[in-house]
C-alpha cells in the first residue's frame, strides 16, 4: 500500500520515528510534514536525533489561529493527496495537523488510520479534544493505546475496526532509554549559553493553551516550583517564552531555570534523573509513568486515567497550593500494571495495516 503519513508537531515526530522504520519494511510511505512546528529544536533536531526519514513534502504552514492554520493545511493536503493518490492516510494524536489530514482524506474517500484513537478529556474547551473527537469519527482504522480508549470509542458508538495496539511512546521510551544514559546532555539558556545542571532538580514542562494564554495559571505554577527544596528545569515551548521570562523576572523567581526546548533524548534523560515531574504534556506524563517517576499534571481533566493508579500521576488545577499538596502525596508504584502494551505497538500497527490492505 501507499501510505501517506501526516506529521507536524513534536510528539508526532517521536511516534513517527518508531513507526516509520517498521512501516517501510512492508509498505511505501509518503511522509508529509505540515510545518506546524518549525524551529530547529522543535522539528529538525528530532529528525536528526531519531533518524526519521526526510519528509517528501514540507508544507510550511504554522502559527495563526486554529481556523487559519487548519484551513491552510486542509487545502494543501487535499492537493497533495489528489496528486499522489495514497491508499490510506495515517494521522497521529490530536493536533491541528491531525484533523486537517483526516478531513482532507475522508472528503476524497481515502481511508484514514488514526493512531492514539479514543483519548478523551470530556471538555470541548480543550482544542485537542475537538481534534480527537472529529478525527475518530471520520477514521476507518482506529489504533488505541489502552483499553480505556476502546471503551471511550464504544460510548460514542465507534466499535468497527477499533484495535488495541499499545502506545508508540512506550515503544520509544524502551527503545531509546538505553542510549540516553551514555549521552552528554546539554541545556542552553536563552542567551545561548550552556547551563550546568544541578545535582537534584524537578522537571517542568508547560505549554497548553489553557495554562499559558494568560498570566495567572503560569504564575501559579511557577510560584509552586520556585518554592521547592531544589531547582526546577523548565525547557520552554516557544509559545510560552515571553510570558515565562517576564513572570520570572517580575517576581524574582530564582529557583526556576528556563532553557530552550531540548531534544527527545535529553527530555527522556531529564525525566529519569528528575526528583519529580510537573507537566501539562500528554507525552511527558506517560513517560514519567513508564519510568516510575511521580508526576503532577496541571490540567482540569484526566487525559490518561491509567497513569493515575497509585497516585503515580495526579491532576492538579493551576493553583500553587494544590500543586504543592499533591507533590507531597506518596505514590504507590506497585499498582501500575502494564496498560500501555508491551513496547511492540509499531509491529502491531504494521500488522493491522497489512491485514486491512488484504481484507
Ligand atoms: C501543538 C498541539 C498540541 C501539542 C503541541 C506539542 C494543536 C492544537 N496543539 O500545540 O496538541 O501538545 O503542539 O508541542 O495542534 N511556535 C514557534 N516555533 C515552533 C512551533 C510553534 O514559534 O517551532 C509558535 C507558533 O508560531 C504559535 C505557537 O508557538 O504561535 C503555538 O504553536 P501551535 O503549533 O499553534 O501549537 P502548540 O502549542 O505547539
Ligand atoms: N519533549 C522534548 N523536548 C522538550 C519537551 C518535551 O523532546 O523540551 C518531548 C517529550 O518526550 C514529550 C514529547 O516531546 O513527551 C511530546 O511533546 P509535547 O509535550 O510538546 O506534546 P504533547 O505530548 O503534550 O502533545
Amino acid at each position: 500500500m501507499k501510505i501517506a503519513t501526516i506529521i507536524g508537531a513534536r510528539p508526532q515526530f517521536i511516534k513517527a520515528a518508531m513507526l516509520s522504520r517498521k512501516l517501510r519494511d512492508e509498505h511505501d510511505e509518503l511522509l508529509i510534514h505540515t510545518g506546524q512546528h518549525y524551529d530547529y529544536n522543535m522539528s529538525e533536531l528530532f529528525f536528526s536525533e531519531l533518524s526519521i526519514p526526510k519528509p517528501d513534502y514540507n508544507l510550511g504552514i504554522s502559527g495563526g489561529n486554529h481556523g487559519k492554520m487548519t484551513g491552510a493545511m486542509l487545502a494543501n493536503l487535499e492537493d497533495v493527496f489528489i496528486d499522489t493518490k495514497p491508499d490510506i492516510v495515517l494521522v497521529y494524536g490530536d493536533t491541528n495537523s491531525t484533523l486537517a489530514g483526516a478531513l482532507a482524506a475522508v472528503k476524497l474517500h481515502i481511508p484514514v488510520c488514526h493512531i492514539e484513537a479514543g483519548v478523551r478529556m470530556h471538555t470541548l474547551h480543550n482544542p485537542e479534544e475537538v481534534n480527537r473527537i472529529l478525527t475518530d469519527r471520520i477514521s476507518t482504522l482506529l489504533m488505541c493505546c489502552t483499553e480505556s480508549s476502546i471503551a471511550e470509542l464504544a460510548k460514542e458508538g465507534i466499535t468497527e475496526n477499533v484495535h488495541f495496539a499499545g502506545d508508540l511512546m512506550y515503544d520509544a521510551t524502551i527503545y531509546y532509554q538505553q542510549r540516553v544514559n551514555h549521552m552528554k546532555h546539554t541545556l542552553t539558556n536563552f542567551d545561548g549559553n550552556t547551563v550546568t545542571l544541578p545535582q537534584k532538580f524537578y522537571y517542568l514542562t508547560c505549554h497548553r493553551q489553557e495554562n499559558t494564554e494568560t498570566d495567572r495559571p503560569l504564575f501559579e505554577i511557577l510560584t509552586a516550583m520556585n518554592s521547592l527544596d531544589y531547582p526546577t528545569i523548565y525547557p520552554v515551548h516557544p509559545r510560552t517564552k515571553e510570558r515565562a521570562t517576564r513572570i520570572l523576572s517580575e517576581y524574582k523567581f530564582r529557583n526556576v531555570l528556563l532553557v530552550d526546548p531540548v531534544g527527545y533524548l535529553t527530555s527522556l534523560w531529564l525525566v529519569s534523573e528528575a526528583l519529580k515531574v510537573v507537566t501539562d504534556s500528554g507525552g511527558l506524563q506517560r513517560e514519567a509513568w513508564f519510568l516510575d517517576k511521580q508526576c503532577i499534571t496541571i490540567l482540569d481533566h484526566v487525559v490518561w486515567p491509567e497513569t493515575m493508579r497509585g497516585n503515580v500521576n495526579q491532576i492538579s488545577a493551576a493553583e500553587s497550593s494544590e500543586i504543592l499538596a499533591k507533590l507531597n502525596v506518596k505514590p504507590d508504584f506497585s499498582k501500575k500494571g502494564s496498560p500501555f502494551g508491551d513496547g511492540n505497538a509499531a509491529n502491531k500497527i504494521v500488522l493491522l495495516l497489512s491485514q486491512y490492505s488484504t481484507s
